[in-house]
């Protein structure tokens, strides 16, 4: 047998990209099944970023970049975080280092700036990956559990019962993946002054912050006053926003002595984010009015199908509790009516998908055996079918 690495030895594939390649799976072999796995939307790149992808290729924008990405998107990225940051603040470019999606800049961050001896404070449910990156720097995550009465959403008094020494850090999610649950600015404000006390760093992935019901923008770290925000890094990419999870562009943004670093970092493992994609992103953070149309209308959409689901739920399938999501595309649904005595939530999902071809993610992907996650990024037709599905399994 093949000896591995101590680097990867407790590292597991990711959860979520398993189940839904079993469920495109069995709809290969023709089964009738929904996919409600999804962690993307649904919609294609809206065509003024695609076309400038194309022609980037077409104009032979087809070599490296330098490692933290060019210069214009790096600049136009700067600008976007300014134009929504309700502080007023100024943002550096050469704070913006653009990466092969989110998922790399965390990597980035974590890598360089945690290791053995330290831990990263993660409120669950959490995203999937969040552990298994923080474990692969070596360091520990320590998972703090939401509070129930607020959407599962952690404050200073969670955070500080659940931190020691060696806590080096928060990692924080709004709008979350997988309970659509939205800090408030105030309850942002409070994490941070607890954070700044600690002198923790806040790391705050905010891709779904364009994808919220209570206004056309999250609350997100950088509304917060500079001296909060002294060990922030803000973490966002077009993947969600511009339903782009394919080009995989993502970005973080750090002091420029930090960003020197990661960008150092990322020279010696990737090079550089795919040049056209980046062309792509310089689209989508530049071209104005027409992008915010289309963001705006993808919004919208995914608002009216969680008001449906929302409707149906309490309707056809009263009992089964669900959290109202602010933001994302996410239903974090209570497994409790589904299971059956002694199952956890991977044995219910098989149920459910076996029976009544109905997939979605087991809620321990995320930290929570009691749940699954069902995604809305569908049609309202798939979502009527999920739902009618579900109520036969009651
Ligand atoms: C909370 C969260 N962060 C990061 C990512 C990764 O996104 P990217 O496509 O930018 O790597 C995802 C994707 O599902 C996510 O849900």
């Amino acid at each position: 047998m093949t000896q591995f690495s101590s680097n990867i030895a407790a590292l597991q594939p990711s959860a979520t990209i398993a189940v839904s390649s079993r469920v495109k799976q069995l709809i290969a072999e023709g089964r009738d099944v929904l996919n409600l796995c999804a962690g993307e939307p649904d919609f294609n790149t809206p065509s003024i970023i695609a076309e400038a992808g194309v022609k980037a290729i077409r104009e032979g924008q087809t070599r490296y970049t330098p490692a933290p990405g060019i210069p214009v998107l790096r600049a136009a990225i700067a600008r976007d975080i300014e134009r929504f940051a309700a502080s007023g603040a100024r943002f550096d470019p050469r704070g913006v280092v653009v990466s092969a999606g989110v998922k790399q800049a965390l990597f980035n961050v974590l890598f360089s700036l945690f290791g053995p001896g330290d831990s990263v404070l993660i409120p669950k449910p959490y995203w999937t990956s969040y552990p298994e990156l923080v474990q692969l720097a070596r360091a520990e995550p320590v998972i703090v559990d939401g509070d129930p009465e607020n959407d599962y959403k952690v404050d200073p008094a969670r955070l500080e019962a659940a931190a020691g020494p060696s806590t080096r850090a928060i990692l924080l999610n709004s709008p979350c993946n997988p309970t659509g649950a939205t800090y408030t600015l105030e309850e942002l404000r409070a994490i941070a002054e607890w954070a700044r006390e600690r002198d923790v760093w806040i790391i705050s992935d905010e891709i779904y912050r364009r994808i919220y019901f209570k206004g056309a923008i999250a609350p997100g770290i950088f509304d917060l006053p500079a001296e909060l925000t002294e060990k922030a890094i803000l973490l966002d990419g077009t993947s969600k926003a511009f339903a782009m999870t394919g080009w995989r562009i993502g970005f973080s943004y750090t002091s420029p002595e930090v960003a020197e670093k990661l960008s150092a970092l990322q020279s010696q493992t990737t090079s550089n984010a795919s040049t056209p994609a980046q062309y792509a992103a310089l689209a989508a953070y530049e071209a104005g009015a027409e992008v915010d149309q289309a963001v705006e209308q993808m919004r919208a959409a995914f608002q009216s199908r969680r008001d449906l689901v929302l409707d149906l739920f309490a309707t056809r399938l009263p009992g089964v509790s669900v959290l109202e999501p602010d933001g994302a595309f996410y239903f974090w649904v209570s497994g409790e009516r589904f299971a059956r005595p002694g199952e956890g939530s991977v044995q219910f999902c098989e149920r459910l998908l076996n029976e009544y071809g109905v997939g979605v993610v087991p809620g321990i992907a995320f930290g929570d055996d009691r749940y699954f996650r069902m995604s809305f990024a569908y049609s309202e037709d798939t979502l009527r079918d999920a739902v009618n599905r579900l109520e036969k399994a009651l």
